[in-house]
């Protein structure tokens, strides 16, 4: 299993070191857990893919500590994109915009675009601060399924593929980036996450939101993302709960109806979104070691960071109901 290690000198410096081998470590973010290698060594990037069980033709992010470092890595960039970087930056949002020469193509699968972004949580920039390449960093879960927001996530899934995980206990904002493509002059939003639409469209006027089903450019979009293993339905009226079977409730607040749930996950008491979203993919990991036969999601107001939440539930449920 992987070496778990708190944020210390000691340990920042044996995750700079492997980075520099060409090695692969999982570290916190604000957001979720990522799974890090040097983004301009495409060997090492493979290591990423492999550990996943990513198909290639979905795109990782690059990770940088400075601002100046997009220069290398961006052919070209915007009045748009200087606004949010200089609003958000360190922060959730994710740019996408085309790059240079000198990102590999298995980073970008192929496109001639690549998402950068600049993480806030002070492990995943000290480490960055140290080394003169980006990260290359997907979240550090099996493709596909919960993504984590603890060290100990990382650890179950993926800790006997890796060396070193540091842990940053649990991660802030707790629900992925926003990622934003900013080569058109209207910006898309791909991927709705940490920083919300509303915020965004304050600095750069008016945003398109790709929604579920459309036009599939970002994997993340994929209908099947962020599972649990159990079956999860998202659940609008409480009628619709079958008898006989062992079911746990995902629910946004105190719930009303407690007697048919054998485990509760509550995500915010006082329904407050950020608090929600922090604890999101923790509930979930929770409710899916529980062994249930079923679990029943409450929505969430689709508002702010709300919009996140729901769209990890849309792809989360089993959808042969
Ligand atoms: O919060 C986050 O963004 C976390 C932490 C670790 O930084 N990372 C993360 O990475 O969520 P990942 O690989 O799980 O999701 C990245 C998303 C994917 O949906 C991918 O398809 C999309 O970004 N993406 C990356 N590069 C792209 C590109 N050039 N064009 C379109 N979509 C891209
Ligand atoms: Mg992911």
């Amino acid at each position: 299993m992987a070496e778990i290690l708190k944020f210390s000198c000691k340990s920042i410096e044996k995750a700079v070191n492997i980075l520099k081998k060409g090695g692969v470590i999982a570290f916190p973010t604000e957001t979720v857990y990522g799974l890090g290698a040097n983004g301009l060594n495409p060997d090492a990037v493979i290591k990423i893919f492999e550990i996943k069980k990513r198909p290639f033709f979905d795109p990782i992010i690059l990770h940088v500590g400075r601002k100046e470092d997009i220069q290398k890595l961006w052919s070209k960039t915007n009045k748009k994109a200087e606004k949010l970087i200089e609003k958000f930056w360190p922060g959730p949002l994710t740019i996408i915009l085309p790059k240079t020469d000198i990102v590999p193509y298995i980073v970008t699968a192929g496109l001639d675009t690549v998402a950068i972004r600049m993480p806030s949580h002070p492990v995943a920039l000290e480490i960055l601060k140290k080394i003169d390449f980006p990260v290359a960093a997907p979240s550090a879960n099996i493709f596909g399924r919960l993504s984590p927001t603890e060290a100990k996530h990382v650890q179950e899934q993926i800790g006997d593929k890796i060396e070193l995980i540091i842990d940053g206990g649990k991660c802030p904002v707790g629900i992925e980036s926003t990622v934003i493509d900013l080569t058109e002059e209207k910006g898309i939003i791909l991927r709705p996450g940490g920083i919300s639409k509303e915020e965004i469209e304050k600095i750069i006027g008016k945003v398109e939101i790709i929604r579920k089903n459309e036009k599939i450019s970002s994997p993340g979009q994929l209908p099947f993302h962020y599972s649990p293993r159990t079956p999860l339905k998202i659940l609008n009226e409480y009628k619709e709960i079958k008898d006989g079977i062992k079911a746990g409730l995902l629910a946004f607040k105190e719930p009303k109806y407690k007697e048919k749930f054998v485990k509760i996950e509550i995500l915010s008491e006082k329904g407050d979104l950020k608090e929600a979203a922090r604890n999101f993919f923790s509930c979930l990991h929770n409710l899916d070691s529980a062994g249930l036969d079923i679990i029943y999601a409450e929505p969430v107001p689709e508002e702010g960071i709300g919009m996140a939440i729901m769209d990890r539930l849309y792809k989360a449920e089993t959808k042969k109901f």
